[in-house]
């Protein structure tokens, strides 16, 4: 497997300069892939990220009955500046209904296939998902939320299966967790449902408000997008949309936590400085310098910045995808900070990797206090999942020598390009072949 190689001389000796350009998320690329299933026809979403995830989820919905076709820029020229494709997918009116483990297990985001094909199809049989490195990810909210709309689900051989005589129908839901993925399953149900629903408790990240833009431009009826009550009223057939993709917020983060750590002057072009509100005002005062443009940001930091404490929630709390990055940071900051995880329970695993850098962090149950070094040192470390391995890169950039991230492959399933981009901003940065590594 390959890994990447980071060679640095720690934070401020090789500042990061330069321009990065965010394309659209993939957190919500792959929802609305999913969502095209709801409308027979030809559904075309645009600014589609060019990693493997999005690869995974096209054969998914070929295997569906769908054709697919991804078309990424950077195939054709690798020098273009796009790093966002196109993806048509053609529906048809009658769907196969089963998603098998070999392919969910590759992509824990295909349970998103679950509601729009009980809405379709009156049936459905998808994997379980199975835990991951960041937790368990149970579906036991996707799955009551199924039953109140009027579905017989239940778990058989390893399958979530669910099926409805005469439909689904509306309902009052009441989510214990505002979780992304069961509010996202329950909507694609409700939007197709007989009646009314209401979602409750509903998460509000930008992607579900981009999931409900691109289904009320196939027609669904849904009040009270951006908020934690959704109201839906059924509709009996839906149409096929073009969609473009809302920018992701996740990498845009990523790249303002980049000069953080490492030091230097980073414009984020096409990152939303408003889906990182919080984020960017934690930088802030912790000494960064932010400016924000018309299509974008830049961030940049020519000094060791002061410690901060993280708390990570749903949107518009800190998000737990970047919970590593500020760890990554809190580890070579002035002063300690007290980091809570209160979304994935296992995203800790990183902190061990992290102290192999030489990191001091200590984490207790859901909580980790970090006490800044001014140096880190390279070494051999692991990137369990997407998030976790492109904060070692980066915490690789504040430590003196070489630090070698085996397992890369988790980085490209989330960042296009992300070894090229940083050598791009001038950082030493190589991709080692499997033989190497
Ligand atoms: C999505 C994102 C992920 C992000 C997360 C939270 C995708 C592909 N992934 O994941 O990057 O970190 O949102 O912002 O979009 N839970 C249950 N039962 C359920 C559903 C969830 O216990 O039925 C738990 C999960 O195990 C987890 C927490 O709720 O601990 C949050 O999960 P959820 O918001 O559903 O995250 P995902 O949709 O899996």
């Amino acid at each position: 497997m390959e890994s990447f190689q980071i060679t640095a001389d720690g934070p401020q000796a090789r500042p990061l300069e330069g321009t990065v350009h965010v394309g659209g998320a993939k957190n919500s690329a792959l929802k609305l892939m999913a969502a095209s299933l709801l409308a027979p026809g030809i559904s075309t979403i645009h600014n589609v990220p060019d990693i493997l995830d999005v690869t995974v989820m096209a054969e998914l919905l070929r295997r569906l009955g769908c054709t697919v076709d991804v078309d990424h820029p950077l195939d054709a020229d690798p020098t273009a500046e796009l790093t966002s494709g196109i993806v048509r997918i053609a529906v048809p009116e009658e769907l196969a209904w089963e998603a098998p483990y070999e392919l969910v297990r590759r992509l824990r985001a295909s349970i998103a296939v679950l509601g729009p094909l009980v809405a379709r199809c009156h049936r459905a049989s998808v994997a379980l998902p199975g835990g991951d490195a960041i937790g368990s990810r149970g579906v036991d909210m996707h799955m009551a939320g199924l039953r109140e709309l009027g579905a017989e689900v239940r778990v058989e051989h390893g399958q979530v299966v669910a099926e409805v005589r005469d439909g689904l129908k509306g309902a009052a839901l009441w989510l214990d967790f505002p979780s992304v993925g069961a509010t996202e399953n329950l909507l694609m149900a409700a939007v197709l449902a007989t009646g009314s629903s209401v979602i409750d408790n509903a998460a509000r990240e930008p992607e579900i408000v981009d999931l409900c833009e691109m289904l009320v431009a196939m027609g669904a009826r849904i009040e009270g997008i951006g908020s934690s009550t959704l109201r839906v009223e059924g509709v009996d057939r839906l149409n096929p949309v073009d969609h473009v993709t809302v920018s992701d917020r996740i990498v845009a983060g990523t790249w303002a936590f980049a000069p953080a750590i490492a030091g230097g002057r980073v414009t984020v072009k096409g990152g939303v400085a408003a889906h990182l509100d919080l984020v960017l005002d934690k930088l802030l005062d912790a000494g960064a310098e932010i400016s924000s443009e018309a299509d974008g940001f830049t961030v940049s930091v020519d000094k060791r910045l002061r410690s901060f404490d993280v708390v990570t929630l749903p949107f518009p709390g800190f998000p737990t995808d970047l919970q590593p990055f500020a760890m990554a940071l809190a580890s070579v900051s002035d002063g300690t900070a007290m980091i809570t995880e209160n979304v994935f329970e296992s995203r800790f695993m990183f902190a061990q990797e992290l102290a192999r850098l030489g990191a001091d962090v200590h984490t207790d149950g859901h909580h980790a206090v970090v006490r800044g070094v001014p140096l880190l040192s390279g070494a051999p470390v692991v990137a369990h999942d997407i998030r976790a391995g492109a904060a070692l890169v980066l915490a690789g950039l504040a430590g003196k020598g070489v630090t070698t991230v085996a397992e890369s492959h988790h980085i490209d399933r989330g960042y296009p390009s992300f070894a090229e981009v940083l050598a791009g901003l001038g950082a030493d940065v190589v991709r080692l072949p499997d033989s190497v590594a």
